[in-house]
């Protein structure tokens, strides 16, 4: 079973009440979303492999650590997905950016992809999902399931809000991959929409209301 991990620094639940509350506007909703995604980032990043590498200091000469691992793509779900993406670059600069377009068929209610542009080289790539909201785990689901058959192998999901509801969906679906998420809220409303949780993140982020 894929590790569910929350997140719940100081620093991100003070971020999240602001993001939370329905006076917040575009513009501030939309750099609180990202200094979250920046520390969500640092988090996920805190296993990451290194290696020892040579340098000289202006004094000697050191051995010591750099990054060894897999080089990491950041693949934001469309459209709310697109809102952490450059909070995380800010902490992983080299990282590629891979995206994928989902949206519900209003008949089946199944997800369905509209759009994938992926480096090629996933099977050697670590792979951060980011979608602000895991609530239904429909559009996560789907979204991993498409990077996987395309030959992603190493896949961690991040968020800013999940439900139990989509917790138990991703993780039966894809128990190797691990959840990252600054709140587990508590419940998802007859339409799909995560209590107390945030409202749209999409709209609220683009200033669609
Ligand atoms: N998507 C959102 O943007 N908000 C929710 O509460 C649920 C899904």
């Amino acid at each position: 079973m894929g590790k569910l991990q929350v997140i719940d620094h100081p620093l991100i639940q003070h971020k999240l009440t602001i993001i939370r509350d329905k006076r917040t506007g575009t513009k501030y909703f939309r750099e609180v979303v990202n200094e979250i995604a920046r520390l969500l980032a640092y988090e996920v990043s805190r296993e990451m492999p290194l290696e020892d590498v040579e340098i000289e200091t202006p004094l000697v000469i050191s051995t010591q650590k750099r990054l060894a691992g897999k080089k990491v793509v950041i693949v934001p779900i469309l459209r709310a997905g697109l809102g952490m993406v450059d909070g995380m670059l800010d902490l992983i600069p080299a990282a590629k950016v891979g995206h994928v377009g989902m949206y519900r068929d209003h008949e089946t209610m199944e997800p369905v992809e509209y759009f994938i542009k992926m480096p090629s080289d996933l099977p050697e790539r670590e792979l951060l999902v980011v979608d602000p909201m895991l609530a239904t785990g429909g559009s996560a689901v789907a979204s991993i399931d498409a990077l996987k058959k395309r030959g992603a192998t190493n896949i961690k999901f991040v968020c800013l809000v999940a439900a139990p509801e989509g917790v138990k969906v991703l993780q039966d679906a894809h128990p190797d991959v691990d959840i990252y998420t600054a709140s587990l809220d508590e419940k998802l409303n007859e339409k799909g929409y995560i209590l107390p949780g945030l409202g749209d993140a999409g709209d609220r982020l683009f200033g669609t209301l």
